[in-house]
Order: structure tokens, then C-alpha cells, then sequence
């Protein structure tokens, strides 16, 4: 018999670590996000070693009885089988919210979010609510151990009520979804997916070619499997998770967890949902006791809101997704040196302020050139409405 192995040819290429674009040649700038010294080298793989573990987990027959794992064409109204699944409700209607209704079973979705914002707290928090719903779920752990795990969990008071939430410390991904075999839990959680490899490449954790082969092998698992994976991811320095939009292609759902790390409010934002919109806003308070909700209509600037008004502050409704928040901006203005005033401002455009400044000066007959200006949001905001202008 002959065999033609014209698939199995790998050929190496270029991935940009910013972006995410492909080329075929080592260039020292990227060509589509211009970004420098970002290609990485990967070898492009058949595509059939992708789909191995989602093989291993489902293997079908052929009508001659041998197995496959080809998917097969069926009618829309037996698609999913006879009753497709319904959402998993997270029980912590922040989340529900930015996630479109609840977590749909087989998706991925990816949380990123600076280091020590909060992101393995919300997932476990979110898991803990799960469990007591009755869905099982798996939490592989590979930066803390698993007594970490159980520490933090007391913390928040999960305590012992958890059956269902299962912990695993490891971050060989062929281990964990050996692990998730045994476990058959609803939910895998991967934290973080820049710590896991798989021994099948050959590169280091968190490198763009492990991330996307992690990545991609854990997509087919997920639709194979019917369970939803959430996969935990950093932000590099500037902001972007760290091998962006590779990622971000891949998953159903991009949420990044944003907020001042020196204040107690956080925001999980929806960058991406196949399966809801993008424009609500998750809103949290980290407390003693892990992340509590804020609730609808709350104001972000509670504490400083008093009887009596301060000078510099001045409290403005901002819109975020189909919910209303309070926001609080402060202004200040010193004396400072002409030609080397200083224009700061945190959660506010800075060129908006600069341009504010220059009206306030050339309309408004108010002195500025020799003034530092100083302007924020408190609690860790960002606002970008035009709207917030007449505040500052
Ligand atoms: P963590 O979830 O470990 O962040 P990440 O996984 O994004 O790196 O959160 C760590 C921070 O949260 C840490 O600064 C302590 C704080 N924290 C609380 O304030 N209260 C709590 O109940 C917990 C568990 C953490
Ligand atoms: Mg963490």
C-alpha cells in the first residue's frame, strides 16, 4: 500500500509575539503591527497532531466499525444533540453580566488582567458558586500549589462545602486533561496558561509557539468535550495579554480584569464574546473576603461623596454598557515652572487634557501656562466620554 504523507511536511515561520501575524521570513519590525524584535520562530505543524487530544477524548466509529474522528454533517435541528445545553449560571450576576448570561458549556474563555489584580480569586470565587450549583469543576493551578489554593479558598469561604471543585497542581497540559478525564468536571480552569507546555513542541512555557499549541489543543478539547475551559492569562507591560491576539482568534471570550491595584475597585470587561455583546461591565470591590459585587446603580465614589462639597471634585454619571456609575474626577492646579509645567492625569485622556487646557486658556480667559495640572478618576476609572469634559 502507498502512503502519501504530503500533510506531515513542517516547515517553519515567523509569528509576531504582538500580533499575531504570520511571515515566512525573520524581519527585526513587524510588518503589520510594527512593533520591534517580536517573530518568533515556530514550526508550522500537520494539522492533525492539533486535534490529538480532543482525538484521544472522543473517538467515534465508522459504519465499518473502525474508529474515527471525523465530525460528520448532520441537520441544524440535530445539531448539539436532542436538547442543546443551557448556560451555567455562575450565581454572581457581575459575571453573568459581561459574560453574556452565564458560561456556555464547550466554550474557552480567556480572563487576562495585570498580575495581582485579582484574577485567580474571581475564578475560584466563580468555581465555588458553581460547584454549589452542582456543576463540577476542576481548577488546575501552575504558579501557587495546591495548599495555596486551599488557603485562598478558606480566605474566601469556600471552606469545606466544595466536593465538587476539584485542585490540581500541575502544568503539563497532557497531565491536566488526563486529570480532567478522570475528573469530567464542567469547568477547567487553567492558572496560568503561560505556565503549562506540552512536551510536544519543542519551546519554552509561555513562548507564542507553546501558547498556541496549548491554546489550540484545549479549543478542540473543549468543543470534543462539552466542558467550558477558562484559561487565565497575563498582560505584558503594555497592556496587551501577553501573546494577544493569537490568543484572542482562538477563544469564544476575551475578559480582561482591569483595575488600580492600590484600590479596592475592579472591572471585567468583555473584549470579545461570540455569545453576547461586549458592552457591559462587570464591576467588583476586593474586600478581606475576596471580590464583592457592586451592585447597579452604585457609586464608585461613595466615600468622598459628603454633604459638603470638596474644592477639585466633582461627581459625574458615566455610561457603561446598559449600566449607569457614578464616577468621581478630581482637579488640581499648583504653581509650577514656565515652559516645564507638569500635566498628570490617571483614567482621563491625557492629550484630552491637554487640549481642555489649552481651551480653558484661549476661551475662558484662565491662566494655565505656568501651572501644573493635575486630574484623575478616583477608584481606579477610566473614562473616555466626551461627557466627562464639562466635569473635569
Ligand atoms: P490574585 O487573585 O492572586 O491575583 P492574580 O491571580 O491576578 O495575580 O489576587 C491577589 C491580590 O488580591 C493580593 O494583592 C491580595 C488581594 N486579595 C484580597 O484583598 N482579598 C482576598 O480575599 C484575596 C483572596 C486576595
Ligand atoms: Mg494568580
Amino acid at each position: 500500500m502507498l502512503y502519501i504523507h504530503a500533510m506531515a511536511k513542517k516547515r517553519t515561520g515567523y509569528i509576531c509575539s504582538s500580533c499575531g501575524s504570520e511571515s515566512l521570513r525573520w524581519m527585526g519590525k513587524c510588518p503589520a503591527c510594527g512593533a520591534w524584535d517580536t517573530l518568533e520562530a515556530v514550526k508550522h505543524e500537520p494539522e492533525s497532531a492539533h486535534r490529538s487530544l480532543a482525538a484521544a477524548w472522543t473517538v467515534t466509529h465508522a459504519d465499518d466499525g473502525a474508529p474515527t474522528h471525523a465530525p460528520q454533517a448532520v441537520p441544524l435541528a440535530q445539531a448539539g444533540g436532542d436538547a442543546p445545553q443551557s448556560r451555567l449560571d455562575t450565581t454572581i450576576p457581575e459575571l453573568n453580566r459581561v459574560l453574556g448570561g452565564g458560561i456556555v458549556p464547550g466554550s474557552v474563555i480567556l480572563l487576562g488582567g495585570d498580575p495581582g489584580i485579582g484574577k485567580s480569586t474571581l475564578v475560584l470565587q466563580a468555581l465555588g458558586a458553581l460547584t454549589r450549583t452542582g456543576c463540577r469543576a476542576l481548577y488546575a493551578t501552575s504558579e501557587e500549589s495546591a495548599q495555596q489554593v486551599r488557603l485562598r479558598a478558606d480566605r474566601l469561604g469556600l471552606g469545606d462545602s466544595c466536593d465538587d471543585l476539584f485542585v490540581l497542581a500541575d502544568t503539563s497540559l497532557a497531565r491536566i486533561v488526563e486529570q480532567a478525564k478522570r475528573v469530567e468536571p464542567g469547568v477547567l480552569v487553567l492558572d496560568s496558561i503561560q505556565m503549562v507546555y506540552t512536551t510536544e513542541i519543542d519551546a519554552s512555557p509561555g513562548s507564542i509557539a507553546q501558547l498556541r499549541r496549548c491554546c489550540t489543543e484545549l479549543v478542540y478539547l473543549a468543543k470534543a468535550s462539552g466542558m467550558a475551559v477558562i484559561l487565565v492569562g497575563h498582560v505584558t507591560k503594555e497592556g496587551a495579554l501577553a501573546g494577544p491576539k493569537l490568543l484572542e482568534h482562538l477563544v469564544d471570550v476575551v475578559l480582561s480584569f482591569e483595575g488600580d491595584r492600590y484600590h479596592a475597585l475592579r472591572i471585567v470587561r468583555s473584549v470579545k464574546n461570540r455569545f453576547g455583546t461586549t458592552q457591559e461591565l462587570g464591576l467588583f470591590a476586593m474586600e478581606e473576603r475576596g471580590l464583592i459585587e457592586v451592585p447597579d446603580g452604585a457609586s464608585v465614589a461613595a466615600e468622598t461623596l459628603g454633604d459638603d462639597p470638596q474644592p477639585g471634585s466633582a461627581v459625574t454619571p458615566t455610561i457603561t454598557g446598559t449600566r449607569c456609575v457614578l464616577a468621581e474626577l478630581q482637579a488640581l492646579t499648583a504653581n509650577g515652572f514656565p515652559g516645564s509645567v507638569k500635566r498628570k492625569s490617571s483614567g482621563l485622556d491625557a492629550s484630552r487634557l491637554a487640549m481642555l487646557i489649552a481651551v480653558l486658556e484661549q476661551r475662558a480667559g484662565i491662566t494655565l501656562y505656568d501651572r501644573d495640572v493635575f486630574a484623575s478618576v478616583v477608584g481606579g476609572c477610566r473614562i473616555i466620554e466626551p461627557a466627562a469634559d464639562l466635569p473635569l
